[in-house]
């Protein structure tokens, strides 16, 4: 069988039944190098959930296993909203539109070129731009587990991933 296609059916794999439902973070952050590690490009994956809800913590998972080496420059970005990490394979973009206030704000970004152009893009707080991005997002929420401190409960809509 093709690569290509063992890495899509992993993907898959990882999206639905292989995905933990409530991990803690150890787990999270396991689950998270597994999907960047078989990742098609391009990709784009939304991140969604209340602060301090996982979302930095699992691009940045997702970004080791895509081979991001400078892992510690993976963070909440305080003033810009794109960064970019080198990859072996092309640089990732990651988005944080958490304090973007308007749309005019996404088109200054240049943001349908970000969104065009970006070999893997993983965007935190995507409800400004929903509307901009491809339908086979893959979208996944985060939020916190009522039942335990050290543990998000993890949701995902991938509906193009099978
Ligand atoms: N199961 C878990 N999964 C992810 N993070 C966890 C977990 N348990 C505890 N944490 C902690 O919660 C914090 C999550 O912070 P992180 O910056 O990733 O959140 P965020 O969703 O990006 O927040 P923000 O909206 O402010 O950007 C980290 O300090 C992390 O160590
Ligand atoms: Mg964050």
């Amino acid at each position: 069988m093709p690569v290509v296609s063992v890495a899509a059916d992993s993907l898959a794999y990882l999206l639905g039944r292989g995905a933990p439902r409530a991990p803690d973070r150890a787990t999270l952050e396991a689950w998270g190098r597994a999907v960047g590690a078989v990742l098609p490009r391009p990709a784009v994956i939304t991140l969604e959930g209340d602060l301090g809800a996982g979302k930095t913590t699992l691009v940045r998972a997702i970004c080791g296993g895509l081979g991001v080496a400078a892992l510690e420059s993976v963070t909440s970005p305080t003033f810009s909203i794109l960064q970019h990490y080198d990859a072996a394979e092309g640089a990732i973009v990651h988005a944080d539109l958490y304090r973007l206030r308007s749309d005019v704000e996404l088109e200054m970004l240049g943001w349908d070129e970000v969104v065009r152009d970006a070999s893997v893009l993983l965007v935190e707080w995507p409800d400004r731009a929903v509307n901009t991005l491809p339908s086979d997002t893959i979208q996944l929420h985060l939020s916190h587990d009522p039942a335990a401190r050290d543990r998000r409960v993890l949701r995902i809509h991938a509906p193009s991933v099978r």
